[in-house]
């Protein structure tokens, strides 16, 4: 559909911009015809809206970018020279994920924009409207006005139709990487919300926040000021409650050789645009041809089709490892928790976590339930000085500590079919880490290992650049890509969002970035609340799966006031409940060995799955999700409540008809309670079929893991 001319902005869905422009417009619908996308200029200016089912969702919002040097501004000023359009349609199956066969099916509209005076330069935005929502990417053409260039902002809007409620956090208030609890709030309130203010005030009044790193102004410059001096904005994704029973979810896919895009709020519940910058203010170099990363909007008729859908892998490339035979969905357990409630240390001395005889110790217990590796942190030179105002430069990546005899330890994990899975802890010191990382990986191939942990704990990298910058994102890919070559797997914690770059890169497994178990060992503000993890799987795990590291058994917590706030039938559930192709079981083997029953459901749960199925949920209180196996015929169901008991009914319609299954329930006992019994966990069988209606009980911060076999 095409319409050029001198309009009162007034038609149907634009009935909120009522001014007299002169307007050409194009739509693009999903292949369903439900949902459909405006672009066009109003007076010279190039925007968007969406609209479903003829109901707006977004109203017409604003595109494009300032770039440095003259005639900079290419958000305004604009003429339409070109459109193109086409449709897609395919089913491709993952090697890995929560669903075996995802669909890609869209139609889609390329808009051609040139500037009128500003060096005619031109750029490209692709829509793609597909039946779960929609995404959109600039494009930069080759151009000899615009060869190499620099983006100082990006100018695109989300302005939600409404005020609805968004689940979100501030970003860089507390680290880059995440782990800040989620807010719940009228899109109006954001700005004045105390999460958000707090950091905004301290930026506004020129004051460094009480949780970043001290840096020395006079050492590193104000390049280095300026950088700790972001903004505070909204991280993505966040989840829209339209309060129609629909959601919307703003994120971005596959983030590649960009900054990541964060969201500020503006006027008229809008959200703009914020791209974390370079220590030196820059945005994004960009040279062209050039794509930017894909803005995307999932579009969901209930707060369930949010997990079920699949728009953020659609939007990557697909898959570029040939051999993926090595990259293997796995249950782990590893010398970590003990770390994090001060047991062990990762640095070598008495109570040393990572020694040989430890390390073949935790490699029999895995062996022995059915773990496919052995997590080992602090095993290398480098932890001795992380008491010290340590800057990571001190870490080597091939040199293991005297008392960690890496061969005898794989060659023994071998025997057993358990492997080891390295540890590179950076802590931000990326050029340290580039130096040395290559020769880390050939370590762990040459011993036969597949599968790595990396960590960057630091508010910045290398003292200056965010995680989450160009740099930042940069390094990633580049440790992504190389890991590839030496068949490494890799689980990234303090890593940048998840945007679907798994699909291109299916060792890429799993990723932190967002607040795990670790903080119930050592938070001073009592750990992560109950409803935490019943906001994880509407909100940061839409971008890809989440290594959280479920399974704690043993409630008592050194810390005087970290807890682990869950029952621990809650914990079971969280294998189902929080995707992750890799899981760990994090705590203790002793603490297993004294609960060999409820620890068989761990043993149980796959990590590799047909299907899945949001059965019912309200964000931020409950979520029940049904898992099929991707190598039998079973059910998994995990049921999660926050701080309020409740009792849920699930129909198991989802079963094949007319066959039998046996139902393992694991459910909180009747005098389950977080705070006083955590540990009561009632076991029990029944016979179920399709049409069978479970009640399910849940104790506050409670759960129930169901294991459904068919017979
Ligand atoms: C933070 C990571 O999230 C955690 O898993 C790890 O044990 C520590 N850093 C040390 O590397």
């Amino acid at each position: 559909m095409f319409k050029k001319g001198l309009f009162t902005i007034a038609f149907a869905f634009f009935a909120l911009v009522s001014i007299q422009a002169d307007v050409e417009i194009y739509t693009v619908k999903s292949p369903d015809n439900k949902i459909e996308v405006t672009i066009g200029t109003a007076n010279d200016n190039p925007f968007y809206s969406v609209a479903k089912n003829g109901m707006i969702l977004i109203q017409p919002s604003a595109l494009g970018f300032a770039i440095m040097g003259e005639l900079s501004d290419l958000s305004t000023n604009l003429e339409i020279i070109n459109i193109q359009r086409s449709s897609f349609n395919e089913t491709w199956e993952q090697p890995w994920g929560e669903s075996r066969f995802v669909e890609n099916k869209y139609n889609e509209l390329t808009i051609s924009f040139q500037a009128k005076e500003n060096h005619n330069r031109q750029f490209n935005v692709v829509f793609r409207a597909f039946n779960d929502g929609i995404g959109f990417r600039y494009e930069f053409p080759h151009q000899e006005q615009m060869d190499y260039f620099i983006i100082t902002d990006e100018k695109t809007e989300f302005k939600i139709n409404g005020n609805p409620t968004v689940w979100w956090y501030p970003s860089h208030a507390e680290n880059s990487y995440g782990e800040s609890l989620y807010r719940n709030t009228p899109i109006s309130d954001i700005a004045e919300d105390k999460a958000f203010k707090n950091h905004t005030d301290g930026y506004n009044a020129g004051t460094a926040f009480k949780t970043f790193d001290n840096i020395d102004k006079n050492t590193y410059g104000a390049a280095v000021w300026s950088t700790s001096m972001m903004p505070i904005t909204v991280a993505t994704p966040i989840a829209v409650d339209m309060k129609d029973g629909s959601f919307l979810a703003i994120h971005e896919a596959n983030l590649t050789d960009f900054a990541s895009m964060t969201l500020t709020p503006t006027d008229n519940n809008t959200l703009k645009s914020e791209l974390v910058p370079w220590s030196n203010g820059v945005k994004v170099y960009v040279e062209t041809p050039a794509v930017t990363p894909w803005r995307t909007i999932i579009i969901a008729d209930k707060l369930g089709d949010l997990v079920h859908s699949r728009l953020m892998l659609n939007l990557n490339e697909p898959n570029v490892i040939e051999d993926v035979s090595w990259i293997k969905p796995m249950k782990y357990v590893g010398i970590w928790w003990g770390m994090h409630i001060k047991k062990y240390t990762w640095e070598m001395g008495p109570n040393h976590g990572a020694t040989t005889e430890n390390t073949m110790r935790y490699m029999d217990f895995a062996a022995k339930h059915g773990f496919g590796g052995v997590l080992v942190e602090g095993w290398n030179y480098g932890w001795e000085n992380h008491k010290y105002d340590y800057d990571g430069n001190w870490f080597s990546f091939t040199r293991p500590y005297p008392d960690f005899d890496m061969e005898k330890i794989t060659k023994y994990g071998y025997s057993k079919g358990v492997q080891l899975i390295g540890h590179h802890e950076t802590y931000g010191a990326v050029r340290n880490y580039e130096m040395q990382m290559i020769d880390g990986y050939k370590l762990y191939q040459s011993l036969g290992m597949n599968s790595l942990k990396s960590g960057y704990v630091k508010q910045h990298f290398d003292k200056i650049e965010w995680h989450d910058g160009q740099y930042g994102v940069r390094h990633y890919r580049h440790a992504l890509e190389e890991a590839a070559k030496y068949q490494l797997a890799i689980n990234v914690h303090e890593p940048v969002k998840q945007t679907g770059i798994r699909r291109t890169y299916p060792n890429l497994m799993t990723q932190e970035g967002a607040r795990g178990q670790e903080f119930n060992a050592w938070d001073r503000g009592g750990g992560n609340p109950p409803s935490h993890t019943t906001i994880l799987p509407f909100t940061r795990i839409l971008g890809g799966p989440m290594d959280y590291t479920p399974g704690i058994f043993n409630f008592d917590i050194p810390h005087p006031l970290a807890r682990v706030q869950s029952t621990l039938a809650n914990q079971l559930a969280l294998y189902v409940v929080l995707y992750s192709p890799l899981q760990m079981a994090c705590d203790l083997p002793e603490n297993y060995e004294k609960n060999l029953k409820p620890f068989q459901f761990i043993k149980d749960v796959p990590t590799d799955w047909q299907e899945t199925k949001v059965l019912n949920a309200e964000l931020g209180k409950y979520v029940t999700i049904a898992r099929k196996d991707r190598n039998s015929e079973n059910w998994y169901i995990g049921s999660i409540t926050n701080e309020d008991a409740r009792e849920l009914t699930v129909a198991l319609d989802f079963l094949t008809p007319d066959a039998k299954y046996e139902a393992q329930i694991y459910a909180d006992g009747p005098k389950a309670d977080f705070r006083t019994n955590p540990t009561d966990c009632v076991i029990r069988k029944m016979n179920v079929n399709s049409e069978t209606v479970l009640n399910i009980k849940l104790a506050a911060a409670g759960g129930q893991a169901i294991r459904i076999v068919k017979k």
